[in-house]
């Protein structure tokens, strides 16, 4: 799908990934929507894009308040018009082992990565389906395809995000809708920094793997020639982030001993 003139709707526009997304979204001629739960950041972020505040649009929320987010999304299409792209991008990780990890932090990663991913696609592919043309970009993760320590929440929430669009891609592939998941390795942002500890707490540091990981300039730009190309599913990343997946689907066994000796954070 060409992007030029297109009204892109993205969450977790505030940081990372969303944010790169929105910048360069932009600079091809897209018109954004742009969703995190810091509204001042992302006031500032749309005032910096082509065209300002004037052309682009600021709706805060909270992903883990799917209830209320049809309403919420609803509100807003009225003023906004046709949005033809929702990249599902909004999402917090985990740094923390199973025995040590509260029940409550498996259900705020579900209700933030996939509750929230679901009903924000409630909420904009009905108007899409009668466009008969849109596009539903998640971002999932390379922990969407093969588990490692530390993310049993995390994973989990990433694995159900995978099959929740393969199994829309199928329902809606006859009415003009694409459906492209992304799952990115390492990517530089503050994905580390803010990932839930074993009590819900961000961890409020980085990892290795994260600080050498792909520049998000270099990930967005991959996301954004897969969209142009109508890809179903991608990997982005580099080094063993990114290969995890290959390996683990040819050669299943290896690849989980390997997991379980890593201590990949
Ligand atoms: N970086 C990586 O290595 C990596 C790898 C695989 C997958 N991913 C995925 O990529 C996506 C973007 O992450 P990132 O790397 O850019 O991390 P990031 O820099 O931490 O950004 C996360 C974004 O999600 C938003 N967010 C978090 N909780 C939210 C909530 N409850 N409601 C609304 N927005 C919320 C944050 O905004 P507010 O705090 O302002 O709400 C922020 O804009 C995530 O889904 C992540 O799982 C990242």
């Amino acid at each position: 799908m060409e992007v030029n003139n297109k009204t892109i709707w993205v969450t977790g526009a505030s940081s990372g990934i969303g944010m790169e997304l929105c910048k360069q979204l932009a600079e091809r001629g897209a018109r954004m929507v742009l969703s995190a739960r810091s509204k001042d950041t992302l006031i500032a972020l749309a005032e910096s894009l082509p065209g300002g505040l004037g052309r682009h649009w600021v709706v805060p929320l909270d992903l883990a308040d799917a209830d209320n987010l049809l309403d919420a999304v609803a509100a807003q299409l009225a003023e906004i018009g046709p949005v033809h792209v929702l990249i599902n991008n909004g999402g917090i990780s985990q740094r923390s082992l199973f025995v040590d990890t509260e029940l409550s932090v498996y259900r705020q990663l579900m209700e933030v990565n996939y509750l929230g991913t679901v009903a924000m696609t409630k909420a904009l592919l009905p108007s899409m389906i009668a466009q008969q043309q849109g596009m539903i970009v998640s971002i999932s993760s390379v922990a969407g395809k093969v588990g490692s320590k530390l993310r049993t929440g995390y994973s989990g929430s990433k694995y159900a995000v995978v099959g929740f669009m393969d199994c829309l891609r199928a329902e809606t592939a006859q009415q003009g809708i694409q459906c492209l998941t992304v799952c990115p390795g390492s990517i530089k942002t503050n994905i580390a920094v803010n990932a839930l500890n074993g009590s819900g707490e961000a961890q409020n540091k980085d990892d290795e793997s994260i600080i050498n990981g792909m520049p998000v300039e270099q990930c967005v730009q991959d996301i954004i020639k897969a969209m142009l190309k109508d890809q179903d599913e991608i990997v982005v990343g580099k080094g063993i982030s990114a290969l995890a997946p290959t390996i683990k689907r040819f050669f299943p066994r290896l690849f989980n001993r390997m997991s379980a000796r890593m201590e990949y954070r």
